[in-house]
């Protein structure tokens, strides 16, 4: 037969949330992300076709250059979420306020995303993704920033999208273990296909950062990547430039990835509401440790940061546990 070519049980992600939460408004919300996803990959798919390389011509509230596809896949986003009749605020990298849904369309949720991760590498055809990580709105708010200001850990899903030589949807709610669904190309559906953990034991030896930044970094850190490169068998040195990438390599293989502080940048450069917290999430639900590595005088969870502002950023130091305990014995009171 050709049972091995046609799924006969095909587990959907609408099915999937459905079965774990019995939450048909998640259902709503995560087919709405997933669409999202569809279409932003099929327009990254596109891009030299439909001539969407390429600067927009603007800048976005963090001051990087917006692209294009930038610009195109937060229409996508901002415009399925709103629609969805299940959200109440949104928050996007491209969009310098939150997005506050009208009353007659609203619903509990506030979605905080980006929309395109990876500007550097969208022009070359190098893997980029989507993040987004959902809180519910605070009982009796009619919809504020304040209901998306919040600790990591007030979050009941986050997740991201991969687009690269497979369409991969990842994600996690509140303690339930990370799922990866992949986008079947023939029915245009994303499947369950593999349960994300990390390796035991800490898996591959790699160690992924800008390099080109470490004049600026502290000692200690220098100190760390220094020893990742010397023994027997040293460290691999991975690093695509696009997190969603360099997360998920380092969710499936093992190793430690890093956007720490530095001289210029004391918060570093990822920003906590749509790029730390959703992936310190799912790094804690594999099994890893999301630090904030030496930030404002200690060691942080990044879970435990609470941004003052929807923007902020904060540095980050994340992946399995041997090699972020590693990073920390650089320090001498790290914990
Ligand atoms: P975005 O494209 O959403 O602005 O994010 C870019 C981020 C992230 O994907 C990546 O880890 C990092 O910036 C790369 O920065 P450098 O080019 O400084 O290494
Ligand atoms: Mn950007
Ligand atoms: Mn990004
Ligand atoms: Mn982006």
């Amino acid at each position: 037969t050709s049972s091995h070519l046609i799924p006969q049980n095909a587990p959907t992600l609408a099915g999937f949330v459905m079965q774990n939460t019995k939450d048909k408004d998640l259902v709503i919300l995560m087919q709405a992300i997933a669409l999202c996803c569809k279409q932003i990959s099929t327009a990254v798919k596109r891009a030299g076709i439909a001539k969407l390389y390429g600067l927009a011509g603007e800048q976005n509230s963090t001051g990087d250059d917006q692209k294009k596809l930038d610009v195109m896949s937060n229409e996508i986003m901002t415009n399925a979420l709103r629609n969805s009749g299940v959200c109440a605020v949104l928050v996007s990298e491209e969009d310098e306020e939150p997005i506050i849904v009208p009353e007659g369309n609203q619903g509990k949720y506030c979605v905080a995303f980006d929309p395109l991760d990876g500007s550097s590498n969208i022009d070359c055809n190098v893997s980029v993704g989507t993040i987004f990580g959902v809180y519910e709105k605070k009982e009796g708010s009619v919809g504020t920033t304040a209901d998306i200001l919040r600790g990591g850990d007030d979050m009941l899903c986050a997740g991201y999208c991969v687009y690269s030589s497979a369409v991969e949807l990842v994600f996690a709610f509140k303690g339930g273990g990370v799922h990866c669904f992949c986008l079947d190309p023939s029915i245009g559906e994303f499947i369950n296909s593999r349960v994300m953990k990390f390796p035991e034991g800490g898996g591959k030896k790699i160690y992924s950062c800008n390099e080109g930044n470490s004049e600026k970094w502290d000692q200690p850190i220098k100190d760390c990547v220094e020893a990742f490169k010397i023994g027997e068998k040293p460290y691999a040195a991975r690093y695509t430039g696009s997190m969603v990438a360099d997360i998920h390599r380092t969710l499936l293989y093992g190793g430690i990835f890093m956007y720490p502080a530095d001289k210029k940048s004391p918060k570093g450069k990822l920003r906590i509401l749509y790029e730390g917290f959703p992936m310190a999430m799912l790094i804690e639900q594999c099994g890893g440790i999301a630090s904030t590595g030496l930030f404002n005088g200690s060691f942080q969870r990044i879970l435990d940061v609470v941004p003052g502002h929807i923007h902020d950023r904060c540095p980050i130091i994340m992946g399995g546990e041997r090699d972020v305990n590693f990073f920390y014995s650089f320090y001498e009171n790290a914990g």
